[in-house]
């Protein structure tokens, strides 16, 4: 093959795996949905636990007792700063407005 035939082929390739991911349903672009949700509270995981199910005495404050909407109010006033501690007023620094709420519906009691 030449170079030129090459290319091509190589293009053909590229644009048959852009239709492919393009072509998501609706139905896995909800999944995607929830994964991206359930991604951005599995970041809190490391200290909170799972699902925000924490140790008890575990030395990290449990957050499973609070409702969604308590959560969201705590991580808005780490981030502007109203609420002090050691981690979390930075770390509410690094998310949006929007994912502090997807999160916050995540965690939150039910
Ligand atoms: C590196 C460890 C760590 C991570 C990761 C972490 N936290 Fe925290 N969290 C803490 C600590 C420590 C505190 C106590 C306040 C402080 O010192 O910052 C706290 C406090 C909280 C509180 C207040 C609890 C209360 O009783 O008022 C909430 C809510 C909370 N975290 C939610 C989250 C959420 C949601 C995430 C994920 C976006 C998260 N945390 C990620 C360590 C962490």
């Amino acid at each position: 093959m030449q170079a030129k035939q090459i290319k091509s082929a190589l293009l053909m390739g590229a644009l048959v795996h852009f239709y492919a991911l393009t072509g998501i349903s609706h139905a896995q672009s909800a999944d995607a949905t929830k994964l991206y949700h359930r991604g951005l509270a599995a970041t809190c995981a490391n200290c909170h636990g799972t699902d925000g199910k924490g140790v008890v005495d575990g030395g990290m404050p449990l957050i499973n007792q609070l409702s969604s909407e308590q959560m969201l109010t705590q991580l808005k006033a780490f981030k502007s700063g109203a609420r002090e501690g050691t981690i979390m007023p930075q770390l509410a620094k690094g998310y949006s407005d929007e994912q502090l709420e997807i999160i916050a519906n995540q965690l939150g009691k039910k």
